[in-house]
């Protein structure tokens, strides 16, 4: 283990079977080295800074019905929203007084933002705050569509994707939703010159450390600027309502994983992690990740868009709670900065 560890930290490539020892093997020695060793790659790179994310859930309408999702379109218990563009823009204004420079727009796969809403409102976006970085994760579009985003000024893309492993895609998702077209959005919007997001639940359902080993593998070779990974956590209306949420301590495993195989890869302590556990934020950016993601959507809504039971939404969660959130980063040795953020060259 002690051996696997320590070629990852300085060659940042594994073989697949490898990947899948070191997960099945875990034990309190490996975490401890690899948190070790996370850190002090982390702070080469991006010193104790902590970037920042204003979060904007611009709409819970979504065509699909994911398995795991609680606003999944099948879900007739969700109270549906969007904001419109006015209110979008209200958002950014108040993120930007509070320090944010990337706004992340987030929704479901809602019809309502087509190509000429979204590219609009990107384009008064950036016009306004020109300092600042707009993140799109509106799921999968066309080609064509992500370029007229990209052409607006949209600089970052997130599209999770969820399992490197087709069958276990299958077994997430309704048969609408394939594995391919998920893969050639990723590598559209990476040849489109997006810094493109990918990422995945630990510990979702039929999730074993050779799916893990798979999302591993596939972070090594796609190489993707940022990589959002969160615990599982089961919703009520949903398929897997009786599923067992993913830990805390794989989650942190697999950040420190990450931050080895991507010493540059911009890595948020997700929501989900701070949902799990009361420090499960703190214990993330001590795993290995750089990037917090506060929620910068109107307080009306933000019960709303409940991707999993007891979502939090206020207290630190909140973009508004920015100070105590600063302060509790600061305890632990790291600095929340104003930054846009972008992923560092090394
Ligand atoms: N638990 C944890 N994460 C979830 N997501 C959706 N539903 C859940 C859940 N029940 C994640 C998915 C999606 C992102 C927006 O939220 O990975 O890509």
């Amino acid at each position: 283990m002690i051996r696997l560890i320590e070629k990852l930290a300085k060659e940042h490539r594994l073989e697949l079977a490898e990947y899948e020892l070191l997960l099945r093997n875990r034990n309190p020695e490996a975490a401890e080295l690899l948190t070790e060793l996370a850190q002090k790659t982390r702070k080469e790179v991006y010193g104790n800074s902590v970037f920042i994310r204003g979060l904007i859930e611009i709409s819970n309408i979504c065509k699909n019905d994911c398995l795991y999702c609680g606003i999944r379109g099948g879900n007739r218990n969700c109270v549906r929203y969007r904001l419109t563009p006015q209110e979008i823009m209200e958002c950014c204004e108040e993120g930007y007084e509070l320090g944010f420079r990337t706004f992340v727009m987030q929704g479901g796969e809602d019809a309502y933002y087509n190509d000429e809403l979204l590219c609009g409102l990107i384009a008064d976006i950036k016009q306004r705050f020109p300092d600042c970085a707009i993140t799109l994760s509106l799921g999968e579009r066309s080609r064509e569509s992500y370029q007229k985003l990209r052409e607006a000024g949209a600089d970052r893309y997130l599209l999770r994707h969820e399992t490197a492993d087709a069958e276990h895609y299958a077994k997430l998702h309704p048969p609408q939703l394939a594995f391919a077209d998920r893969m050639r959005c990723l590598h559209e919007l990476k040849e489109l010159g997006f810094q493109t997001g990918c990422g995945f639940m630990v510990g979702s359902p039929f999730q074993t450390e050779a799916e893990l080993a798979k999302d591993l593998k596939f972070i090594e070779t796609f190489q993707p600027d940022m990589c959002g990974i969160g615990p599982f956590i089961p919703h009520i209306d949903t398929v897997f309502a009786g599923y067992q949420a993913g830990s805390l301590e794989l989650t942190c495993y697999l950040l420190s994983i990450i931050r080895l195989i991507k010493p540059n890869i911009l890595l948020p302590s997700t929501t989900a992690l701070g949902t799990i556990d009361p420090l499960g934020r703190e214990k993330g950016i001590l795993a290995g990740a750089n990037v917090v993601m506060p929620n910068l959507s109107p307080a009306s809504v933000r019960k709303k868009y409940m991707l999993y039971d007891n979502k939090i939404s206020d207290g630190d969660e909140s973009a508004q709670s920015l100070d105590s959130l600063k302060q509790k980063i600061s305890a632990i040795g790291y600095q929340v900065v104003t930054d846009r953020g972008d992923i560092k060259n090394i």
